[in-house]
């Protein structure tokens, strides 16, 4: 399941100072591997001086482009993201896993739905995606993107929002925020904050009629906006989010610290993966999936970080605890699904499946 295919790159394209999108195509017999749900990312690996790293990057094409398309922005001092700005070209081969990620909601045909989207920088792409998506699949339905950048020049996909708008009217309306460049209208121009979100939802978004919200970006705007939307009692089950990185440090583990000192140091785990479970010790107090790649299984992961959810599997038996889970939602932790790379366990036995 782990496994990753290579991908040609058939085209790059600038676009921004610090941005790309990259189209790429799977082999032929890889292709129904590559189908896609709008929201979902991508996992890329590459060995940069012996040292493996993976990144995600979400796919920006809609489902019916016919394109796997994602775009990457550079992170200052970041690894991958500054080496594909800088290097790749068409004719170059990719490894990505296949698709993952479960930032997306149903699209309803005729459902004369209203959905609002807020993206902050690169975090456009996976809502791109959706939004291109829903307007071609859901005739009826209107899509409101509220757009965080720090200026003009940093937009992505500037001229194809313009196009979507242009090509879907009065379906599609883009509210641009620019932290560093006064706008007309004053409260498009600074950062997403509550009082911003405050104006808007008084004067230009009507919070009551939106069917579903996507948010991704930063994390601190994400969650201002979540909390603006609770405030108006939006039910969490509208409201889809995506990380693409924490700046929360990990949770402490307290049910495992309240129990340090009375147990054995190490636990017995069985972890299946593509139909095989094999049963191995480990230390306690150390992430699951760090321990089954010690033992040579090929368990998925990418960010390691409790953010992309890669590593997701379901615990069938025994109890575990994770240090840090901004992927899952509550009800799939309640139905024993767990972040691995995150996953301390609690009991003397714990098994675990990917095979989900
Ligand atoms: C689900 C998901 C989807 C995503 N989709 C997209 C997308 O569509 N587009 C996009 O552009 N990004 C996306 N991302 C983010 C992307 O995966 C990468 O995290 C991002 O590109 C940065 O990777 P990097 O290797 O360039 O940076 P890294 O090398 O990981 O560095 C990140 C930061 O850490 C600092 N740093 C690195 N090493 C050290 C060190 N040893 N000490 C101190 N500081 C250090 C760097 O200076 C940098 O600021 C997504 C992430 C997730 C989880
Ligand atoms: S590898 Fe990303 S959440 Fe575990």
């Amino acid at each position: 399941m782990s496994r990753f295919h290579p991908l040609t790159v058939t085209d790059v394209r600038r676009e921004t100072r610090d941005a790309i999108v990259v189209t790429l195509a799977p082999g032929d017999d890889d292709r129904p591997a590559f189908d896609f749900i709008q929201g979902q990312y991508l996992t890329f690996r590459r060995d940069f001086d012996g040292q493996e790293l993976r990144r995600c990057y979400s796919i920006c094409s809609g489902l019916d482009d016919g394109t796997l398309r994602v775009g990457i922005k550079r992170v200052e001092g970041g690894a991958f993201s500054n080496w594909a700005n800088d290097n790749v070209k068409p004719g170059d081969v990719m490894e990505a896993m296949p698709p993952q990620g479960r930032f997306y909601g149903e699209t309803e045909p005729d459902s004369g739905a209203h959905y609002l989207a807020f993206a902050g920088g690169s975090g456009i792409t996976p809502i791109l995606s959706i939004i291109r998506t829903t307007l071609a699949r859901d005739p009826d339905s209107r899509c409101t993107l509220v757009y965080a950048n720090r200026a003009v020049s940093t937009i992505m996909f500037r001229e194809e929002l313009e196009d979507l708008k242009n090509s879907y009217l009065g379906r599609l309306s883009i509210l641009h925020i620019l932290e560093t460049e006064a706008q007309e209208i004053d409260l498009f121009t600074g950062r997403i904050d509550a009082e911003k979100l405050d104006g808007l939802f008084s004067g230009w978004i009507d919070a009551e009629g939106i069917d579903r919200v996507y948010i991704c970006g930063p994390e601190p705007m994400m969650i201002t906006i979540r909390d603006a939307l609770r405030a108006r009692r939006m039910e969490e089950s509208r409201i889809r989010l995506e990380l693409f990185k924490s700046d929360q440090p990990g949770r402490l583990a307290q049910a495992m610290l309240a129990r340090t000192g009375s147990d054995t140091a190490e636990i017995e785990a069985s972890v299946t993966l593509d139909g095989r479970t094999q049963t191995f010790r480990m230390a306690r107090g150390v992430p699951l999936l760090d321990a089954a790649r010690a033992h040579d299984i090929d368990a998925p992961f990418s960010c390691k970080a409790g953010v992309c959810s890669t590593c997701r599997a379901r615990i069938t038996e025994g109890e575990a605890e994770m240090m840090n889970n901004n992927a899952l939602e509550d009800h799939e932790v309640r139905d024993g699904y767990v972040l691995t790379c995150q996953c301390l366990p609690l009991t003397d036995k714990i098994a675990v499946t990917y095979d989900i």
